[in-house]
């Protein structure tokens, strides 16, 4: 298998991880109801272990899906549907240190909302790769 593809699948995985983080989230906070205080804590700080990963794995998306990108390409980087993709993960990343810097109230909200145009546009890269050629 070459390298670009591998990768390739590697970053679907790592963001359906990150995805996955509303769904973690809603599990973990369910198993908790009705426990004793010691057991929520212990699992709310679960829910904080898979923020910080979360936060990792975005990050690392954002690295390797330009290395897929520029391997891909036959080492460049040039306009395609993968670049557009790209920009999508770096939009996500922007919502959240707007967030952060309190430019963006409810930046939770429209970082879901990005996530979704990202699953649409992944979707365009593996049907239609070469749309824009
Ligand atoms: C690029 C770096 C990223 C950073 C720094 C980041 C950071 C965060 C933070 C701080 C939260 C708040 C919720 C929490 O931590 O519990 C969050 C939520 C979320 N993120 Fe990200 N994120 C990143 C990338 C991504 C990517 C690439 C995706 C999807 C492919 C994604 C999907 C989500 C979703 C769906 C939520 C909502 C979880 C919930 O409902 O509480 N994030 N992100
Ligand atoms: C700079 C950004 C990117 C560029 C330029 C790019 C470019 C490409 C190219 C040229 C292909 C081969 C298309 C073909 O002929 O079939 C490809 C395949 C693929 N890309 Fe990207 N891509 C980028 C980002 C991403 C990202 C961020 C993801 C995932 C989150 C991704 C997932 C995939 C997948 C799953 C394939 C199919 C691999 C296979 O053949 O099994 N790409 N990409």
């Amino acid at each position: 298998m070459e390298g670009y593809v591998l990768l390739a699948w590697i970053n679907v995985a790592l963001a359906a991880f990150n995805a996955g983080l509303f769904i973690i989230k809603w599990a973990i906070k369910r198993a908790s109801q009705g426990k004793e205080p010691a057991i929520r804590k212990a699992w709310m700080q679960k829910i904080q272990l898979f923020s910080k990963i979360h936060r990792l794995t975005g990050l690392l998306l954002i690295a390797f899906g330009l290395l897929h990108g520029y391997l891909a390409l036959g080492n460049r980087i040039a306009w395609h549907t993968g670049t557009l993709l790209w920009i999508s993960i770096l939009v996500i990343f922007a919502i959240f240190l707007l967030g952060k810097a309190k430019i963006i109230k409810a930046w939770v909200q429209w970082h879901r909302i990005a996530d979704l145009c990202f699953w649409g546009l992944l979707l365009l890269h593996l049907l239609n790769p070469w749309l824009f050629l």
